[in-house]
């Protein structure tokens, strides 16, 4: 296929690069850790991976943190996964002195399969309201994500809407439908699969994958990675 397609033409603006953060369990595995050791380091690892994003030309930064499927871990890790979350979402001060803006992308709170608890909805909203001003870089942290149920609610949108079934109306009912075209989709520790991660938007993505654990995904990484859009 031409590199002028529409799907490539869209892309010319700061680039969209998604991230799907594996490893941290065999991160921590190797140092003879818990796996929610390997978690917390994957947390911290984001915050310098989000500060090395903003220098870089990166415009929109989006992160799978938690997806549909991550439900049916060990109920003490998927606690401990949500606390992380709610610090993410705690760190707007950062934020702020980034110029970063934060959304969320997953499913409605409000939605019959939505598993959001309460208190991680609320750091989301109010870093989403406290950060809404920046003109930086922004960051979407994939929470409750799934890329299939993104893609079922967004048909059921548009039929609700009473539009046909065309690519522009189904980009019109997605999550967040401002969200650009995933330009660069990256894959830390080894494994090559897309996991049901922004199945739609990144339909026209360069993909990079590293044998690099994400705790350990730093700078030099990113720009070996971001060389794929040069
Ligand atoms: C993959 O590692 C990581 C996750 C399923 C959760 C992502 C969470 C983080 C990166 C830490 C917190 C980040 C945020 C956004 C708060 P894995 O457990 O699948 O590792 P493994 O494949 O080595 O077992």
């Amino acid at each position: 296929m031409s590199t002028s397609s529409p799907i490539d033409r869209q892309a010319r603006r700061a680039p969209h690069v998604a991230i799907i953060m594996d490893g941290n369990g065999r991160w921590a595995a190797r140092r003879g850790l818990p796996r929610t050791e390997g978690h917390t380091e994957g947390e911290e690892n984001l915050a310098r991976v989000v500060r090395a994003a903003v220098t870089r030309d990166i415009g929109w930064l989006t992160v799978f943190g938690f997806s549909t499927e991550n439900w049916v871990r060990p109920r003490a890790e998927v606690r401990h996964i949500l606390g992380l979350h709610e610090k993410l979402f705690s760190r707007i001060a950062e934020l702020n002195e980034n110029n970063v803006r934060i959304r969320w992308i997953g499913r409605p709170f409000d939605s019959p399969e939505a598993r959001t608890p309460k208190y991680v909805q609320r750091a989301i909203r109010r870093a989403l309201h406290e950060t809404e001003s920046n003109t930086g870089m922004v960051l979407t942290v994939a929470f409750d994500y799934g890329g299939r149920a993104e893609l079922m609610a967004a048909v059921r949108g548009t039929r609700r809407a009473g539009s046909a079934i065309t690519a522009a109306a189904i980009d019109q009912h997605l999550y967040l439908p401002d969200l650009p075209p995933v330009d660069l989709m990256i894959r830390t520790s080894g494994e090559h699969r897309v996991s049901n991660f922004l199945l739609w938007q990144s339909a026209g993505a360069k993909i990079h994958f590293t044998d690099t654990p994400w705790p350990d995904f730093d700078a030099t990484e990113l720009d070996a990675a971001l060389a794929l859009l040069a």
